[in-house]
């Protein structure tokens, strides 16, 4: 199998998307694609051969532990599986004292945290990659596999027309970077209140990202290629939930709104969904929904991204 190799990823930690170059996040969704299509195809390279990843889990997850645990297996390697209760960080014993020793056993970190502060203090402390799982502020991993599936759907990103239509959260923010990379053009549709985090949105219009912030939900949709939205309560905000409740009234995606979008527009979600707040059901299962073929792209794109930073090429 030939998987294009990023050099400049070798041994680098994978925190944010806005710390990568345009090119070195191309090479991410290229070798994804190459290394998902020559799997599907019976081409299995022991391409970890004989690493470890540590997964450490502030929060729930299914897709995320799932599909680290499944590519380390897949490429040959071995995940450990940490949650916050085995080992008590911060408490039992410093994060700095915890990258201390993972960095003696294992070849990388994924954590999920609620801080992103958590996850720079493990990276700035870990000797190996440190790879974000998911924190308050991006979930880097997502959007890699979102990004991928708009490169099997559409072919060439640049110029595509993708709406946010939700709460400014981490899946907005990685969004952002995404886009940027992309050549895409974003509009997030939130309330007021709600938006993005600033210093993402700053640092990304300053380097060319295209994004426009709107506060009506449906005329954001109108024409759009990709129609995406995530939960308006984050794990963590759970005490928000009735104010949060209030502000998206009329947020709610429900397939009329799909006649609204462009000829070859699609909706994404990337899951869990809460029925009935930020979609319905029939938006997820309506065949213009591609929310299943993201969470199957967790798979490839983080195969890819272990690949880049792990592998020995
Ligand atoms: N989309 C996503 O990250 O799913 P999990 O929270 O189940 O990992
Ligand atoms: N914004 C959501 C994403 C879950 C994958 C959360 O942080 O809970």
């Amino acid at each position: 199998m030939n998987i294009t190799s990023v050099e400049s990823l070798k041994g680098r930690d994978f925190l944010s998307l806005g710390d990568l170059s345009n090119q070195e996040f191309q090479g991410i969704l290229d070798s994804a694609l190459e290394i998902k299509q020559g799997f599907k195809q019976g081409d299995k390279p022991a391409l970890l051969q004989g690493k470890t990843l540590a997964m450490i889990f502030e929060k729930q997850s299914l897709r995320t532990r799932s599909t680290f645990d499944i590519a380390m297996y897949q490429l040959g390697g071995h995940s450990v599986l940490l949650s916050q209760n085995y080992i008590g960080w911060g408490v039992r014993e410093t994060i700095r004292d915890v990258a201390s020793n993972l960095e003696r056993w294992t070849d990388g970190i994924m954590a999920r945290t609620y801080g992103h502060e958590t996850l720079t203090e493990l990276a700035e402390h870990a000797n190996i990659p440190v790879i974000n799982g998911l924190s308050d502020l991006l979930h880097p991993c997502q959007l890699s596999a979102d990004y991928l599936t708009l490169k099997e759907e559409f072919g060439d990103l640049s110029g595509l027309k993708i709406t946010f239509v939700g709460d400014g959260n981490n899946v907005s923010n990685s969004h952002i970077y995404a886009a940027m990379h992309a050549g895409a053009a974003l509009t997030i549709a939130c309330p007021e209140g709600f938006d993005p985090d600033e210093n993402v949105l700053r640092q990304a219009r300053d380097q060319g990202a295209q994004v426009d912030i709107y506060r009506d939900p449906r005329q954001a949709a109108v024409g759009t290629d990709v129609l995406y939205t995530d939960v308006w309560i984050s794990m963590g905000q759970e005490e928000e939930s009735e104010k949060r409740k209030k502000a998206f009234a009329g947020y709610t995606i429900t397939p009329e709104w799909f006649a609204d979008l462009s000829p070859r527009g699609i909706f994404m979600h990337d899951l869990p969904a809460h029925y009935g707040e930020e979609c319905t059901e029939e938006a997820v299962y309506h065949q213009r929904s591609r929310v299943f073929d993201q969470a199957e792209n967790r798979l490839h794109a983080q195969k890819a991204i272990l690949y880049q930073l792990l592998a020995d090429h």
